[in-house]
């Protein structure tokens, strides 16, 4: 049965969202804010939770209505059919995003529709199921803008960003689905040598090596919330995590890492022989100004310091010193830079040829193709 979906990601990541879901076999893609729908068989579910890069998490919708008070949201909330959710035995939590002048104290809708669904299950069945806010077999998102209320229920449980390769962080790592959607936003593909001169923990090499490579995104977590979910196919499950399996290294593959602090690039090289990586991505630690050119065209992608986590003692001066290197050593490559600081990287001298609002965080960041002729 075809369902619709919603895949939530970060702000400037939209469009390589709908891109990957489209070549995962999603139909009917729209690309919202910070969301893109979709639609697909629940085989198309599961491997979008085990496979995707560039998406935070999986939602179903299970209900939109508008309320005028909060006795509405109950009773709406009671009409709706949880024992397809949910069975008493199992246990749930609720994760609200409230927005609405009818709710001045925003955790109060998510006690009103658990009663209202306790209370449900209790009439139908004569018992409820309990709250288990850590590790619940359902996961239901509840979002009132003004009147209006969604309930969706989680399929994947704790954010898709945690991929379980980081144990080592840097000074100032990067959201890994943000590493993956940059990687993506440049159009990289294997046979281009890949360099990150500023590489901290690996973020951005080890998002790449393992999209050549083909292997799931998830593949270290351990259980998914759809698992839990009454309509769970098991035999659909074990056959995607069979298909999608890792492929062979792409011939040619040059994936190279670099930092000037020794203890950063330890840890890096930590996380990625951690997870097997330590024979495609090659480190070295080396302060991006004395670098070696690489002779040959590769394309860069990096995330120099902003000077707000990690401080510098000019920015400016910091970033024309970027723009002078890659002018003096890298003619004839493609530069990617990600920074939030917009005075500085007019520092660079270079003309973008590209320029891509994203969020890092909380700070509005740019992603800037600079082609080096
Ligand atoms: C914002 S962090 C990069 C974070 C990385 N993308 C990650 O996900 O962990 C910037 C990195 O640039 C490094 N760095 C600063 N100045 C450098 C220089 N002159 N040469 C090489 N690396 C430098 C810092 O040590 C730091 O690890």
């Amino acid at each position: 049965m075809i369902r619709d979906y919603i895949a939530t990601t970060l702000g400037g990541l939209e469009s390589v969202t709908a891109q990957e879901l489209e070549t995962l076999g999603a139909t009917d893609i729209e690309a919202g804010a910070r969301m893109v729908r979709f639609r697909g068989e629940v085989s198309l579910l599961y491997k979008v939770c085990f496979t995707a890069r560039t998406i935070l998490r999986v939602l179903e919708p299970l209900a939109s209505f508008q309320i005028q008070n909060e006795r509405d949201l109950y009773w709406k909330t009671m009409d709706l059919p949880w024992r397809k959710v949910l069975g008493p035995d199992q246990t749930f939590a609720i994760t609200g995003v409230i927005n609405s002048r009818l709710f001045p104290h925003t955790n109060y809708p998510s006690l009103v529709v658990k009663d209202a669904l306790c209370d449900r299950i209790r009439k139908d069945i004569g018992r409820r199921p309990d709250v288990d806010r850590d590790e619940p077999d359902v996961r239901i998102n509840l979002h009132i803008f003004e009147d209006q209320v969604d309930i969706l229920l989680d399929a994947v449980g704790s954010s898709m960003h945690m991929r379980g390769y980081r144990r080592y962080q840097g000074l100032a790592p990067l959201n890994e689905v943000l590493a993956a959607g940059l990687v993506k936003l440049t159009g990289w593909t294997p046979e281009i040598p890949l360099w990150d001169p500023m590489c901290g923990s690996g973020t951005i090499l080890t998002e790449a090596a393992e999209w050549a490579i083909g292997r799931p995104s998830q593949i270290r977590r351990g259980r998914f919330s759809f698992q839990g979910w009454p309509d769970y196919e098991p035999g659909i499950w074990r056959q995607i995590k069979l298909t999608e399996k890792e492929t062979t290294v792409p011939e040619g593959l040059e994936i190279f890492g670099s930092d000037e602090n020794e203890e950063v690039i330890d840890g890096a090289r930590k996380n990625i022989r951690g997870v097997g990586l330590g024979e495609i991505i090659m480190t070295e630690v080396c302060d991006f100004f004395s670098l070696t050119p690489p002779g040959k065209p590769v394309m860069l992608i990096m995330n120099p310091p902003y000077d707000e986590k990690i401080p510098l003692e000019s920015a400016e001066e910091f970033y024309k010193k970027i723009g002078d290197k890659l002018k003096q050593d890298f003619v004839g490559s493609t530069a990617w830079i990600l920074s939030a600081n917009k005075q500085a990287m007019r520092q660079i001298g270079l003309q973008s040829a590209q320029r891509f609002p994203v969020f890092n965080g909380p700070l509005p960041a740019e992603f800037c193709q600079y082609d080096l002729f």
